[in-house]
C-alpha cells in the first residue's frame, strides 16, 4: 500500500471519521464500485433470507467463519415455538437428534455423541486420548481446539509441516506415528487453508492409521462442499474402523450460537468419549438448541441455499483477488486464505480502522496470511474496497 494512503487512513482512524464518510472516500479511491452498493453493505451487514436481523456486532466479523446466512427459517420457527418448554430438561430432543443423525448416517444411536458445539467433543476426545504421557500428531497448521486443550493436560503434539501444496502431509504424518501416540487429528476441509483431501487418499491413510490409533476427522466445513456425502469419511465408521467424524451445526446450519455439534464413531470409542465428555443427555446442549439442530438437520433445501451464495461469494472473491493480482488458496469453505507480503497483522488491524470489517491474521511458517470468512455480497463489496487500499 502507498504509504500516503496508510497515513491518510490512519489519520481517518485518529480523527474517528465515521464509517460513511469513509466508504464514500473507499468508494471514489477503489474506483470500481458504487455508493449505492456500499451504502447497502452499511446499512444490511448481514443476510436477510432467512428472517434474521441484522448482526449483534458492532462490526462485520469475517474472522471466525460463522455463516452469514443464518439459519433456516424453519430452524428459528422451531425454536421460537420450543422456548415455552425451556423447563424441561433437553433429553427428548437430545434423543430424537442422535437417533436422526444415526439414521442418516447408518449407524446406530449408541455411535452418536451430541455435544455443546464440536468443540465439546474435541475437548472431551482430547481428555481421553491425549493424556497419559501420550501424543497426539497432526497437521501444521490446522484448527487449534483439540491441540489447544491436549497441550494443556501435558499431550505431546507432533505436528507436521503441511506439503508443498499447502494440504496436511499425509505420509509423513503416518511415518509420525509413535508407540506413545494417543490419537490422529486430521481436518478436512482443512481450517485454515479451506483444502480437500483427495477422497481415495484420506481413506487409504484412515485404514493404515487406524490400525495404529484411532483417527479423529473433524469435518466442520464438509457440507460446503457439493458432494459432501461422497467426500466423508463416514463410511470407514460403518465399516467398524476406530475412526471419529465430527460435525458441526456451526457452519452451513448457521447455528453457532446455538452449541450445537456431533460425532459418529465406533461404540466402544463412543463409549469411551461419552463417559467423560461434559453434555451427556443434560449437560451441554439446550432444548432450544436441539430442536433448532432437528429441523436444520432436515432442511436440505436450505443448506443447498447457503452453499450455493457461498459458492457464488467465493467465486466472485477469488476473481477479484485475480483482478488485484492477490495470491489465494483456493477453498471449498466458507474461508479462504491469502498469502501476503506485508505483515498481515498490520494489514488486519488497518483494515478494521478503515472499514470496521474484522479478518483473521496469521503467521504461518514464517509467512504472512490472512484468513477471511465469506460475508454476503454487501459485505463482500466493502471488504474488497478495503483490501483493494490496504494491499496495493
Ligand atoms: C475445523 C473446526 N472444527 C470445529 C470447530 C468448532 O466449532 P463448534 O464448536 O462451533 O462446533 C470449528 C470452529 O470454527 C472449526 O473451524
Amino acid at each position: 500500500m502507498a504509504p500516503e494512503l496508510l497515513e491518510a487512513i490512519l489519520h481517518q482512524k485518529k480523527m474517528s471519521m465515521n464509517r460513511r464518510d469513509w466508504i464514500k472516500n473507499a468508494a471514489i479511491a477503489g474506483g470500481s464500485l458504487t455508493l449505492p452498493s456500499l451504502m447497502r453493505a452499511q446499512a444490511q451487514p448481514t443476510a436477510k433470507k432467512s428472517g434474521i436481523g441484522d448482526s449483534t456486532y458492532d462490526f462485520i466479523n469475517l474472522s471466525i467463519n460463522e455463516n452469514q446466512w443464518g439459519p433456516s427459517p424453519k430452524a428459528i420457527k422451531a425454536m421460537e415455538e420450543k422456548v415455552r418448554f425451556a423447563y424441561e430438561y433437553p433429553g427428548v430432543p437430545f434423543q430424537k437428534l442422535r437417533s436422526e443423525i444415526a439414521e442418516r448416517s447408518g449407524v446406530e444411536a449408541d455411535q452418536v455423541l451430541v455435544g455443546a458445539g464440536s468443540s465439546d467433543i474435541l475437548m472431551s476426545t482430547s481428555y481421553v486420548f491425549g493424556k497419559d504421557n501420550s501424543s497426539i500428531v497432526c497437521s501444521d497448521p490446522t484448527f487449534g481446539d483439540l491441540i489447544r486443550w491436549s497441550k494443556r493436560h501435558g499431550t505431546e503434539i507432533i505436528s507436521i509441516p503441511w506439503s508443498e501444496e499447502r494440504k496436511p502431509d499425509l505420509p509423513k504424518i503416518l511415518a509420525s506415528i509413535r508407540e506413545d501416540t494417543g490419537l490422529i487429528y486430521i481436518c478436512n476441509p482443512e481450517n485454515p487453508t479451506g483444502t480437500f483431501l483427495e477422497k481415495e487418499a484420506l481413506k487409504d491413510f484412515c485404514r493404515e492409521a487406524s490400525k495404529k490409533c484411532p483417527v479423529f476427522v473433524d469435518e466442520a466445513y464438509i457440507d460446503f462442499a457439493a458432494d459432501a456425502e461422497s467426500l466423508t469419511m463416514m463410511e470407514l465408521v460403518r465399516e467398524g474402523l476406530p475412526i471419529i467424524v465430527c460435525r458441526t451445526f456451526s457452519k452451513a446450519h448457521g447455528l453457532g450460537g446455538m452449541r450445537i455439534g456431533y460425532a459418529v464413531t465406533s461404540p466402544e470409542i463412543a463409549k469411551q468419549i461419552g463417559e467423560n465428555y461434559v453434555s451427556g443427555v443434560v449437560g451441554g446442549s439446550s432444548h432450544v438448541s436441539l430442536e433448532g439442530a432437528r429441523a436444520a438437520y432436515a432442511d436440505e433445501e436450505w443448506i443447498s441455499y447457503v452453499r450455493e451464495q457461498t459458492k457464488k461469494v467465493r467465486d466472485d472473491f477469488m476473481s477479484f483477488c485475480d483482478s488485484i493480482g492477490q495470491e489465494y488458496i483456493p477453498s471449498h469453505t466458507t474461508f479462504m486464505l491469502l498469502p501476503v507480503k506485508k505483515d498481515s497483522k498490520m494489514i488486519a488491524d488497518t483494515l478494521y480502522a478503515a472499514t470496521k470489517i474484522k479478518i483473521s491474521p496469521r503467521m504461518i511458517h514464517g509467512q504472512n496470511y490472512l484468513r477471511i470468512s465469506m460475508g454476503n455480497p454487501a459485505q463482500m463489496d466493502l471488504l474488497k474496497t478495503g483490501l483493494r487500499l490496504v494491499l496495493s
